[in-house]
């Protein structure tokens, strides 16, 4: 449980930055605009907010205090801090990274092939002529999707590899700043289009009449919380077992917090109103998922004429970079709990995780073509493996709100808080989170997915 010889963070920013680099990903990119557009625009955007300045918090603090406290992955630290029986909670703790991986990268193979193309693009001018063509056919080809899925899965081995200081910050300390950079620039120059302000509008104006209720718009924000900020994966719990005992958590965690809904924002700000100018569909509709990232907003691209390679250039490698460092932070998690449960080394692990990651990833890399046949529950296999994670992350996220709130007790996650010296100002607010709301709040987003998988009651988001 003392373990001195465990990596570490060489400080405050460096845990944060690694945490926000993992909450900051395609959740943010293509999932969130569409979702604010859909519910309200501001109406969303304030309730995400509130939610994740409540909520998230204090599901955060939790998996981070329960981390650094522990010095374990989510796999050994429920067992560690005294309770063996709640090991089975850290095993479906480590389920949820073992088996987002793998799809993960396979998107993550699929932004490094648009970033590519969009290189050559750059170089020779022009756009994607039809994009929703080369999507199909790229997806559906003999090996290409597995070939980049492998070269996606390479790149964060070999940064993890390289351990925790020298790998996963260093890595974090060149992408996340270019991210953020490009990011800001994205959203100034779409801002700057004549005619932008309709959709600037559209995206951040409340919109009351077009959020059906107030139920469903809590209900998507809340679903989207947890993916967005990689909550009930054991990341967090990970990634704080590294985390200093002289910084504070509950600092950390709002900064998390913010930056991961800042840039989602900011996602919204630079796709909402170039969709909103040039898509074609005319219908209105913002499309979300892999429909936005690599079919629409291309053709918008296009449609953009001369700026638009550079602008799809800058945009697909944020994409990229989102995606690395957040399948890093994956990585790490499932590296660490190998290491932390065998009692293995580092190099060893990474082996094991990158050869599982790719043959697990091979399944979804090769179902929308050779493989195309293996439909469980007839989805595809990358939509299957997505759909099943969305019902294990609420289970997991409920039951460890339950061992903090009810086993663990919160005085012990509040003591965690106050180690680095720091007055804890929010104990009464902790205790009634953790102990009542959070755990009925999150079962409501179970129930809601569960509802939405056997399409019950119309819950679709
Ligand atoms: N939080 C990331 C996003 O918003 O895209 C996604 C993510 C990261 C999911 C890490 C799962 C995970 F383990």
């Amino acid at each position: 449980m003392r373990d001195g010889s465990r990596a570490s963070w060489s400080g405050q920013l460096a845990f944060v930055l690694a945490a926000a680099a993992s909450a900051i990903g395609l959740g943010n990119l293509w999932r969130f605009p569409y979702l604010a557009a859909k519910y309200g625009g501001g109406v969303f955007i304030a309730v995400y907010l509130g939610l994740s300045l409540t909520l998230g918090f204090v599901l955060l603090v939790t998996e981070i205090a329960i981390g650094r406290y522990s010095r374990q992955s989510q796999i050994t630290a429920f067992g560690t801090l005294g309770h063996p029986k709640w090991n089975f909670l850290g095993v479906m703790a480590t389920l949820v990274p073992l088996f987002i991986l793998p799809y993960y990268n396979v998107i993550g193979g699929w932004v490094a092939e648009y970033f590519v193309q969009y290189v050559k693009i750059a170089f020779r001018g022009g756009g994607f002529e039809d994009p929703s063509a080369f999507f199909a056919s790229f997806t559906a080809d003999a090996w290409a999707p597995f070939a980049a899925m492998a070269v996606f899965t390479a790149i964060t081995l070999a940064v993890i590899v390289m351990g925790v200081k020298k790998g996963i910050e260093k890595a974090n300390l060149v992408m996340m700043p270019a991210l953020l950079a490009m990011a800001v620039a994205l959203a100034v120059y779409v801002a700057a289009i004549p005619g932008a302000g309709k959709g600037i509008r559209y995206y951040l104006v409340p919109d009351f009449s077009s959020c059906e209720s107030i139920g469903k718009v809590l209900l998507g924000a809340m679903g989207q919380m947890f993916y967005s900020l990689s909550l009930a994966m054991g990341i967090m719990i990970t990634y704080g077992s590294y985390m200093r005992r002289r910084d504070s958590v509950p600092k950390a965690a709002v900064r998390i917090v913010l930056a991961d809904t800042f840039v989602a924002v900011l996602a919204g700000m630079m796709i909402i109103p170039v969709v909103v100018l040039f898509a074609s569909s005319g219908s209105g509709e913002i499309p979300s998922g892999p429909g936005l990232m690599f079919e629409t907003l291309p053709a918008v691209f296009t449609r953009m004429g001369g700026a638009g390679a550079a602008v799809g250039l800058a945009f697909f490698t944020l994409v990229l970079f989102a995606a690395l460092t957040s399948a890093i932070s994956m990585t790490e998690t499932c590296v660490a709990s190998v290491c932390d449960c065998f009692k293995t080394s580092r190099r060893k692990a990474v082996a094991a995780v990158g050869l599982w990651t790719v043959v697990l990833g091979s399944v979804s890399a090769f179902g929308y073509g050779r493989w195309s046949f293996i439909k469980p529950f007839g989805l595809p296999a990358l939509e299957f493996f997505d759909s099943a994670m969305n019902i294990l992350t609420p289970v997991v996220a409920a039951a460890t709100c339950v061992f903090a709130g009810w086993v663990l007790r919160p005085r012990r996650i509040l003591a965690e808080c106050r180690r680095d010296g720091s007055r804890v100002w929010f104990k009464t607010f902790y205790v009634i989170m953790i102990k009542f709301v959070s755990p009925v709040l999150v079962a409501t987003v179970l129930a809601s997915e569960l509802c939405r998988l056997f399409g019950v009651g119309g819950w679709k988001l």
